[in-house]
C-alpha cells in the first residue's frame, strides 16, 4: 500500500529540518526548570513531525504493522509516563536507551539481510555504518537492561566482578571486531549475527562490575551510545531524522556523563572500570574511632532552634526523594517564612541519584525557584547561617573530601554545611550513603542528629512549630 499523499524526499528533508530545530529548540528549554515543560513539547511536536513525514516517504508500506507499533508503544509509553515515580526515573531512560539501541540492530541486520544477496547493493558505507549499529546498538540494550535490573533491585546493584573478568571484556572485544571484519569482507548474515551475539555478552559483562549508584552515569553513557548507534542506523536507511537525532542524543549523553563524573570528581573511566560504591560499610556506629558520640535532637528542641534563627539553609540528598517529604519540607519552610525566618535550599549538583534530581523534587512541592541556591551560591553563605537542615543528604555534605586524601569522596566538591553555625542531619540511622564511607559531619560538636524517616520526622516538626 503507498502512502495517501506520498511526498517528494526534498519536501521531507525540509520537514526533518524544522524537527531538527524543534530538538535544539527542546534541549535548550530543557536547560531551566521555568522552561523545561514546554521544551518538552517543543521536542516532541518535532518528533511528530519526523515521524509523519516519514510516514509520507513513497517507498514506506506496510502501514497495518506500522500503526499496531505505534498503538503499543503509544499505550506503553503514556502509561509507564504517568505511572513511573520520581526515583525510579533512571530506570525509566535505561529501558529507552536500550529499546532505542535494540531498535537500531533489528535495522542493520534488516538491511544487511535484505541487500547482501544482491550483487553490490551493499554500499562500503551502509556496510560500516550496518556492522557499527549492531555491535553499539546490542551492547546499549544488553547494558541498559541490566542497568535496569540493577536499579529496580531485581538483582543486587553491587559491583559484580570474577577473576580473569577484564580478560573476558578484552576477548569479547577481540571476537566482536573480528567477526565485524569478517562480516564485512564476505557480506555473510552469519557473520552479522555473531556480532551481534557477541555484543549483547559484552553489554551485560561491562554493567555487571558497575555499583548500583553509579548507575546514572552508566545510563548517561549508553544513552550516548544509544544516539551513536541511532546515527548509524540513519546511515543504514539514508535516513536524515535518524541522523540528527541521534547526533544531539550522543552529543548531550556524552556532555551528561563528562559532568557527572566532573560533579563527582571523578574520572568516566573510573565510574566504569572502578567498581565504585564496592564497600558498603553497613550500619555505622554512633561512636566514632576515637571515642567521639553524636549528640541527638528532638523535634521539640529542634523547632525552638529553628524559631530564633533568621537564616536557614536546608539541605536535600537522596534521603528526601526516598522518603517523598518534598511537601513536608516546603509546608515548614512556609511556617518558618511566614515567622520571618529567611529560608533558602542549597543545592548540590549531584545530590540525589540523577542530575537535577533536586530541583525536579522541589519544583514538585512548588518551592520557588529563587530559594534554591547552587553550590556556588550556597557555600559563602554558610558561615551566616543559623542552621543548616541537612535532610536525607550525607556525601554531599561529607568534609572528608576537603580534608582526608584518603576518603573515596577525597577532591569532591561539597556543600559546606560544617562552617554553618549549626547543623542538625536528619537521616533514619548511622548508615553511610552511596559512596559508603562514613561520615565524619555526624561528630563535629554543632552537629545533631534527629532520627527517623525525613518525612515523618519533617511531619512531628511541622506539628510542634505549629503548635509553638
Ligand atoms: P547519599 O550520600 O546517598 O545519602 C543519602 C542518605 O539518605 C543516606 O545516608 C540515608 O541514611 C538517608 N536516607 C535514606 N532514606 C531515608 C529516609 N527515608 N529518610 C531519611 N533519610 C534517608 O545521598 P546524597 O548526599 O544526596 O549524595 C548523592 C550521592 O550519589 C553522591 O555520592 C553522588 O556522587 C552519588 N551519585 C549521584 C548522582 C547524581 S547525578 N545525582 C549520580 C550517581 C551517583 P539512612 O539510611 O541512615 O537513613
Amino acid at each position: 500500500m503507498t502512502p495517501p499523499l506520498a511526498v517528494s524526499q526534498n519536501v521531507v528533508d525540509l520537514a526533518y529540518v524544522a524537527a531538527a530545530v524543534a530538538f535544539i529548540i527542546g534541549m535548550q528549554r530543557l536547560s531551566s526548570p521555568k522552561t523545561a515543560r514546554s521544551g518538552v513539547w517543543v521536542a516532541a511536536i518535532g518528533m511528530a513531525i519526523a515521524i509523519v513525514f516519514t510516514l509520507l516517504l513513497p517507498e514506506v508500506d506496510n502501514y497495518g504493522l506500522i500503526a499496531a507499533a505505534l498503538a503499543v508503544g503509544a499505550v506503553i509509553g503514556a502509561i509507564s509516563a504517568r505511572k513511573v515515580k520520581m526515583t525510579a526515573m533512571p530506570q525509566m531512560v535505561a529501558v529507552f536507551n536500550g529499546l532505542g539501541g535494540g531498535a537500531a540492530v533489528l535495522v542493520a541486520y534488516r538491511e544487511f539481510d535484505r541487500l547482501a544477496p544482491l550483487p553490490g547493493a551493499l554500499s562500503g558505507d551502509v556496510l560500516a555504518a550496518a556492522l557499527f549499529s549492531a555491535l553499539v546498538g546490542a551492547l546499549t540494550f544488553t547494558g541498559s537492561m541490566l542497568a535496569f535490573v540493577k536499579l529496580q533491585e531485581l538483582m543486587p546493584g553491587r559491583p559484580i566482578t570474577f577473576g580473569g573478568q577484564q580478560l573476558v571484556n578484552a576477548a569479547l572485544i577481540v571476537a566482536a571486531l573480528g567477526f565485524a571484519v569478517a562480516g564485512g569482507v564476505t557480506e555473510d548474515t552469519a557473520w552479522l549475527i555473531g556480532l551481534i551475539a557477541v555484543s549483547l555478552g559484552f553489554g551485560v559483562l561491562f554493567v555487571l562490575p558497575i555499583g548500583g549508584a553509579d548507575m546514572p552515569v552508566v545510563i548517561a553513557f549508553l544513552n550516548a551510545f544509544s544516539g551513536l548507534s541511532a546515527v548509524a542506523a540513519g546511515f543504514v536507511l539514508g535516513n536524515n531524522a535518524l541522523i540528527i537525532g541521534g547526533t544531539l542524543v550522543g552529543a548531550s549523553g556524552t556532555l551528561l556523563t563528562l559532568l557527572m563524573a566532573r560533579a563527582m570528581n571523578r574520572s568516566v573511566t573510573n565510574v566504569l572500570f572502578g567498581a565504585f560504591g564496592a564497600a558498603p560499610s553497613g550500619a555505622a556506629a554512633a561512636v566514632s574511632a576515637d571515642g567521639r558520640t553524636v549528640r541527638e535532637v528532638s523535634p521539640d528542641d529542634l523547632s525552638v532552634m529553628l524559631a530564633y534563627a533568621k537564616q536557614v539553609m536546608i539541605v536535600p540528598g537522596y534521603g528526601l526523594a526516598v522518603a517523598q517529604a518534598q511537601h513536608a519540607v516546603r509546608e515548614l519552610a512556609d511556617i518558618l517564612e511566614g515567622r520571618g525566618v529567611a529560608v533558602r535550599y542549597a543545592i548540590h549538583p549531584v545530590a540525589g541519584r540523577m542530575p537535577g534530581h533536586m530541583n525536579v523534587l522541589l519544583a514538585e512541592a512548588d518551592v520557588p525557584y529563587p530559594q534554591l541556591l547552587d553550590m556556588e551560591q550556597a557555600n559563602p553563605q554558610f558561615p551566616r547561617t543559623d542552621v543548616a537542615l541537612v535532610i536525607g543528604a550525607n556525601d554531599v555534605t561529607n568534609p572528608a573530601a576537603r580534608s582526608n586524601p584518603e576518603s573515596p569522596l577525597y577532591g569532591m566538591p561539597i556543600l559546606d554545611v560544617d562552617r554553618a553555625q549549626n547543623v542538625v542531619v536528619m537521616k533514619r540511622s548511622m548508615a553511610s550513603g552511596f559512596a559508603g564511607v562514613d561520615n565524619e559531619l555526624y561528630f563535629d560538636p554543632r552537629t545533631a542528629m534527629l532520627f527517623g524517616d525525613a518525612k515523618a520526622s519533617l511531619e512531628k516538626l511541622i506539628l510542634v512549630t505549629k503548635s509553638a
